[in-house]
């Protein structure tokens, strides 16, 4: 029945997909157009339906058209990266992938699905443009003050044995100009470190330019890392890339194994010898950046896995630092909670003294998946909701509140486990002393004890007790 349904509502379905969807058969005609398809070509799908389509992207060539070319060829073309203006004249950005339909070995037809990126895109050229517009302010000062990292060591807040070496060994690092990699969970604090050790570097006036490699599509992060030259084919504008813009100061990307494998080889060779090649041009510039990655997923999975090329984490990880999850370290939880608990006193204008006992003891027992930042949000949130000097329970989020009550109830459990285990002490302490006094005669000690010989008998077989052999 799901499967009529869902062959009966299949364009339904599709049409509300965010990407759009051609579907064009062997001779080139568009079979098929769901609504975002029709959005972002305005063009209205009963007009484009049965026509060449050629016909209704006039700026297109049978060189040009992906789908024609797929299908001349067989084989699909993927994640490509197209800009072009619409009926409107609206100039659009996509990433398409286009694939062949083939029965048997004939291709009847090819089908194309369109990510409109040019938002994206859009933002993230403003980004690098404001970045080169800030270097270029400040090549005419001093001291270059464009993008600068925030954070230093003193703000890397931890006294744990693990901590204090990190610090100690980033530290001594931060002088190299060698690429450093950094594992952690989310919410450790990589890029706090990152910060850190371009702070304490000879670069710390230089740039210090930050990407995260998983929020852009590849083609865009392509032409963002490397730049771009006008082409009329690709639709792009002359503009360095964050290398450029990056240079003499610190390049860091972050989540590097989101990148796809094909990039992570093109950034292998510019890393290697430090030439830059802007998209579409022919020409390289020589660049002098350092490299820092963050990576939250171990790299010895992420090789094993693929999401990381070998070769490129060789050259990355030459310098390599792991920030420990915060269950690692639960020293560091008191002396970061007492930390946020003062930068948020000074924020809100309020008095907070203290965490109450009961709270402290659920901190240093639960597990914090979100690590350092889950912490700083827990007392940011409960700090909000204190009224006096003290954070209590009733001041946690209701997530944390959940947990919270979990533990307790183990711990009562465990109470309830351990009062059980008492009496059992106490009673057979009191049987031997009686057995003691009866001098080993069982009807005795029982009424000594006020139960039955019985039970006695039966007390004395549980916990092992030695009788005196006299009675029997
Ligand atoms: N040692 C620390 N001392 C003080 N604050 C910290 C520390 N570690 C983390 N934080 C706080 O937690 C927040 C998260 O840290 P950061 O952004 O560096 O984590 P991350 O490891 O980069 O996480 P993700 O993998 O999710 O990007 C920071 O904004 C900072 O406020
Ligand atoms: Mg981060």
């Amino acid at each position: 029945m799901l499967n009529s349904f869902f062959k009966e509502n299949i364009e339904d379905i599709l049409d509300h997909i965010q990407d759009g969807i051609h579907i064009v058969d062997s001779s080139g005609k568009i079979i098929y157009y769901n609504r975002l398809a029709a959005e972002l070509d305005n063009i209205n799908p009963e007009e484009a339906i049965g026509r060449h389509i050629l016909e209704i992207y006039p700026s297109l060539t049978e060189e040009t058209s992906t789908i024609l070319k797929v299908m001349k060829s067989g084989k699909p073309i993927l994640n490509y990266q197209q800009s072009f203006k619409n009926y409107k004249g609206v100039k659009i950005t996509t990433v398409n992938s286009t694939i062949p339909v083939i029965v048997g070995k004939k291709v009847i037809g090819a089908l194309e699905v369109s990510r409109d990126i040019t938002e994206v895109k859009k933002l993230s050229e403003k980004v690098v443009d404001l970045q080169a517009e800030l270097l270029k302010e400040g090549k005419n000062e001093k001291k270059y003050d464009g993008h600068k990292a925030f954070y230093n060591f003193g703000d890397l807040i931890g006294a744990s044995e693990q901590m204090l070496k990190l610090k100690k060994d980033a530290m001594t690092v931060s002088n190299s100009p060698s690429p450093v990699m950094v594992y952690g969970e989310t919410g450790t604090g990589k890029e706090l470190l990152v910060h850190a050790i371009h702070n304490a570097s000879p670069r710390r006036d230089k740039p210090f330019i930050a990407q995260n490699c998983a929020a852009l599509p590849e083609s865009l992060l392509e032409s963002i890392l490397f730049g771009t030259v006008k082409g009329s084919f690709t639709g792009a504008e002359t503009r360095p890339g964050l290398f450029e813009i990056a240079d003499g100061g610190t390049l860091f990307l972050d989540e590097i194994n989101s990148m796809s494998m094909q990039l992570q080889a093109k950034l292998l060779r510019v890393i290697q010898d430090g030439n830059v090649r802007r998209v579409g041009d022919t020409r390289t510039v020589h660049v002098d950046v350092r490299i820092m990655t963050a990576i939250n997923v171990d790299p010895r999975l992420a090789l094993q896995e693929k999401t990381l090329r070998d070769d490129l984490f060789f050259r990355l990880s030459v310098i390599s630092l792991k920030m420990p999850a915060l269950r690692e370290r639960r020293e560091d939880i008191p002396v970061l909670v007492r930390h946020f608990i003062k930068k948020y006193n000074k924020r809100m204008g309020k008095n907070v003294a203290k965490v109450e006992e009961s709270v402290q003891a659920f901190f240093m027992a639960y597990a914090w998946p979100g690590n350092v930042r889950e912490l700083e949000h827990a007392v940011e949130g409960a700090m909000n909701m204190a009224e006096g000097r003290q954070i209590d329970s009733g001041c946690l989020p209701y997530y944390l509140m959940d947990a919270f009550n979990r533990l307790d109830q183990k711990e009562e459990d465990q109470e309830i486990k351990s009062l059980k285990n008492n009496i059992r002490q106490l009673e057979r302490n009191l049987i031997e002393k009686a057995m003691q006094k009866s001098g080993g005669n069982i009807t005795r000690a029982a009424q000594l004890l006020e139960v039955p010989r019985q039970t006695l008998q039966y007390k004395i077989g549980k916990y092992r007790i030695k009788t005196i052999d006299a009675e029997f």
